[in-house]
């Protein structure tokens, strides 16, 4: 059976993609920790839509989590054709004050569970010569970005590897696509044990979600989601790395800084 399997669906961005793609008929298959949320939602979406939802509750910074989802497809018999690749967290503060454990969680989720999960789905696509991936980075991707440095560098990972991916493919009818949004209304700095985001949300899970399919539409290697954030992108490029990582480091220091 043909699913979307989508990583970090059990709020924020993945949960919006399950609703969007569930009400377009696309069956789906949910991953993430908490499994009440998960069972809800995929309650919810296969009573309103013809679909099947199914789910996986497990934590895929686990080492082997995305071999054992692999198996698990498997077993359950399903064909896996669109792989969104959008379970991720954050942190802020200084690098020096970070919990080495916690970041080395985000590297173990943000990078190897998401280069995992291609490295295992990708060449089923390529065989059937059908498929598509999407990677969840962010505009963070872009630059340094002080305070964060340590989520920017796993996006600016995130953003490297879907673009060379995104040609590396294109022969086989694989589409590879980076998303890239900006500060966006979800759960991410509650869960970034923070109650001030960088800047105002300045968009929502599902205008998010659009722009991810509008991108697919137009064969993008990489996408920005919203029109002041990929002003943002776009005009960094014209500057030195150096001013911009300057500027960024003004803006955070006063919310994320030592003497904040
Ligand atoms: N919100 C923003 O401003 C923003 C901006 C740019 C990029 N992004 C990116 O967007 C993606 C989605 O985040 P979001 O904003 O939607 O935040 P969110 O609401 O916190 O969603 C994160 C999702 O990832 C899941 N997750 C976290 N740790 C996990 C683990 N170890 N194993 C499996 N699943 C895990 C969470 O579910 P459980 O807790 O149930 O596991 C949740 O479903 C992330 O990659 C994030 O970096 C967000």
């Amino acid at each position: 059976m043909k699913t979307t399997l989508i990583t970090g669906a059990s709020s924020g961005i993945g949960e919006a993609f399950a609703r969007r793609l569930a009400a377009q008929g696309e069956n789906v298959l949910l991953v993430a920790r908490t499994e009440d949320k998960l069972a809800s939602v995929c309650n919810e979406l296969g009573r309103a839509n013809d679909i099947s939802a199914q789910y996986v509750a497990m934590d895929l910074a686990e080492t082997d989590a995305a071999a054992r989802l692999f198996e698990e497809t498997k077993r359950r018999g399903l064909e896996v054709e669109m792989l969104i690749n959008n379970a991720g967290f954050g942190s802020m503060g200084d690098f020096t004050a970070f919990d080495i454990e916690r970041d080395m969680k985000m590297i173990d989720l943000n990078i190897k569970a998401l280069v995992a999960l291609t490295h295992y789905y990708l060449p089923q696509m390529r065989e059937r010569k059908s498929g598509t991936i999407i990677n969840v980075a962010s505009t963070a991707a872009f630059q340094g970005v002080p305070y964060m440095a340590v989520y920017a560098a796993t996006k600016a990972f995130v953003l490297s590897f879907s673009e060379a991916l995104w040609d590396e493919n294109r022969a086989y009818n694989v589409h590879v696509m980076a998303l890239c949004p900006g500060v966006t209304q979800t759960n991410f700095f509650a869960a970034a044990n923070t109650d001030k985001p960088p800047m105002r949300a300045m968009q929502t899970p599902e205008q998010v979600v659009d722009t991810a399919l509008k991108g697919l539409k137009r064969g993008k290697s990489h996408i920005v989601s919203g029109w002041a954030n990929y002003l943002t992108t776009e005009t960094e490029r014209l500057v030195p790395r150096w001013l911009v990582a300057r500027i960024a480091g003004k803006a955070m220091r006063p919310k994320y800084g030592e003497n904040r």
